[in-house]
């Protein structure tokens, strides 16, 4: 068992169960490089504002670096009597560096570096999610761009509807996920901001110098409240709202490529590897892959409620409860992270299955209101016209035949109105592109979609080089 930071106060042993209870470095030891880079930057601030002499700050910081090091290398032990990777490193530190180890807490509490900790942690992991939101994006408007011509049937109610582009339909995911990248950058912006100093909670006795420590690390402010700062977890749980919205959108994606690869549907087909097979039934060849991004999202919102809940009574300043904070942040990290890559690598080889989709565009009378604005455009009034070519889409169904299937003096006994010219604008190109209204599905304003995504993707992508992480 090793001593325990606080042995000054307590004459009892701390009971087994009550260690293994409170410990959470199974969890929290992933912190490690943020708390070292933490506690190297605090040495700083405490050897050039002399609350520690230079000396001591030099010993302090190489032995934190060379922890950093035996960390990577595996050369470190992990034990239920240390609590948490803060007091782990520290207690490394002081076997390593021995006395001058003791200084490295002085005007600083474990409440405001967890506090530290977990916003670098999430700052990077924040910019990482984008970084994937960024490359998920280019793939879409590459693949938007690459199918243009591609028509598929746009859906209300899951019935068909009205012929769309298939780009226009990616694009759609592209506006979901451009907002997904918004909501994360803003969430950044609250994320980014340094809470050292705030001690325990109510400041300290020493003259510290905030401004300096967020300097070295890379903080463009410090926070305001103390008493805030070490109880605010705001910041992970607009994380969260934002990484359970963007899990909406990629389930519904996967709910729509799970439908489409359906023989049903029979629009799209898996690649081989990126699909699985059936242990029983040698036919099958299955879409897990986005059964478990749409699974995942469960996981994903239920780490929003538990931060909420966790959160929404406690009582200032800081509580234990806290530490059950980044389990579920973890998760949610690694879940975003994986379902993301998985996109960027699947949709480029999906297999798109064009005459299914065209033909699927060309029956069960997507043409229908499009008729009837033809009948408007004659001069009918658009109630009149909506009645008209109902009766004559119910005379097809009896017909077992499509409007545009119809002969032209049948569709007459429907309205006089209807003349040889009408078949022309009763083909699905013709429907789509004469959807000219701002955000329409015209095939000019697709294209002038992907366009600008691509523009915006450039600019985004020069603030995030690597777009494969
Ligand atoms: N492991 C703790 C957490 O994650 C660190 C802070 C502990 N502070 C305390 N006063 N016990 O929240």
């Amino acid at each position: 068992m090793s001593e325990k930071l606080w042995d000054g106060r307590f004459s009892e042993e701390t009971d087994k169960l009550v260690e293994a209870f409170t410990s959470s470095i199974e969890v929290d030891k992933r912190l490690y490089a943020y708390d070292i880079e933490g506690s190297i930057a605090h040495c700083k601030m405490l050897a050039k504002t002399a609350i520690i002499p230079e000396g001591d700050a030099k010993i302090l910081i190489s032995g934190l670096l060379k922890i950093k090091a035996d960390i990577e290398k595996g050369d470190f032990r992990y034990d239920d009597s240390l609590e948490d990777i803060h007091m782990h490193i520290e207690s490394r530190l002081a076997g390593d560096v021995g006395k001058a180890a003791h200084k490295l807490h002085t005007a600083r509490s474990r409440n405001d570096q967890v506090a530290l900790d977990v916003r670098m942690y999430l700052r990077k992991e924040t910019e990482n999610v984008i970084r994937l939101l960024i490359g998920l994006r280019h793939v879409l408007v590459e693949l938007a761009e690459s199918r243009i011509r591609v028509i598929m049937p746009g859906y209300t109610h899951l019935q068909r509807a009205q012929p769309v582009l298939l780009s226009h339909h990616l694009m759609a995911y592209y506006e979901m996920l451009k907002r997904d990248t918004e909501r994360f950058r803003d969430g950044l912006k609250r994320t980014d901001v340094m809470p050292l100093g705030s001690a325990a909670l109510a400041g300290t006795t020493y003259p510290i110098d905030r401004e300096y420590t967020a300097e070295l690390l890379d903080f463009p402010k410090v926070s305001a409240n103390s008493i805030d700062s070490v109880s605010d977890r705001d910041f992970i749980i607009e994380f969260l709202s934002a990484s359970s919205i963007c899990m909406v959108h990629l389930s519904r994606m996967a709910e729509e490529l799970i439908l489409w690869s359906s023989a049903e549907f029979g629009f799209i087909e898996f690649p081989d590897a990126f699909a699985t097979g059936s242990s029983i039934m040698p036919q099958k060849k299955n879409p897990d892959v986005a059964e478990l991004i749409r699974g995942k999202s469960g996981q994903v919102f239920g780490s929003l409620i538990s931060l909420l809940t966790m959160m929404k009574s406690l009582p200032l300043a800081y509580n234990r409860d806290m530490q059950e904070d980044k389990k579920p942040l973890f998760e949610t990290v690694d879940t975003v992270k994986a379902c993301l890559k998985i996109y960027i690598n699947l949709l480029p080889k999906l297999g798109i299955k064009i005459e299914t989709l065209r033909r699927a565009s060309n029956s069960g009378y997507l043409n229908a209101t499009d008729l009837a604005d033809y009948l408007v455009s004659k001069g009918m009034s658009f109630r009149e016209a909506h009645g008209c070519v109902g009766r004559a889409v119910s005379h097809a169904i009896a017909e077992n035949k499509e409007l545009h299937e119809l002969e032209l003096d049948v569709l007459k006994t429907f309205s006089e109105r209807i003349e040889g010219d009408v078949f022309s604008i009763l083909t699905p190109e013709a429907m789509v592109n004469r959807r000219l209204s701002t955000g329409g599905t015209a095939t000019s304003l697709v294209r002038n979609a992907i366009k600008a995504a691509e523009t915006e993707l450039i600019k985004e992508s020069g603030q995030s080089e690597d777009l494969t992480i």
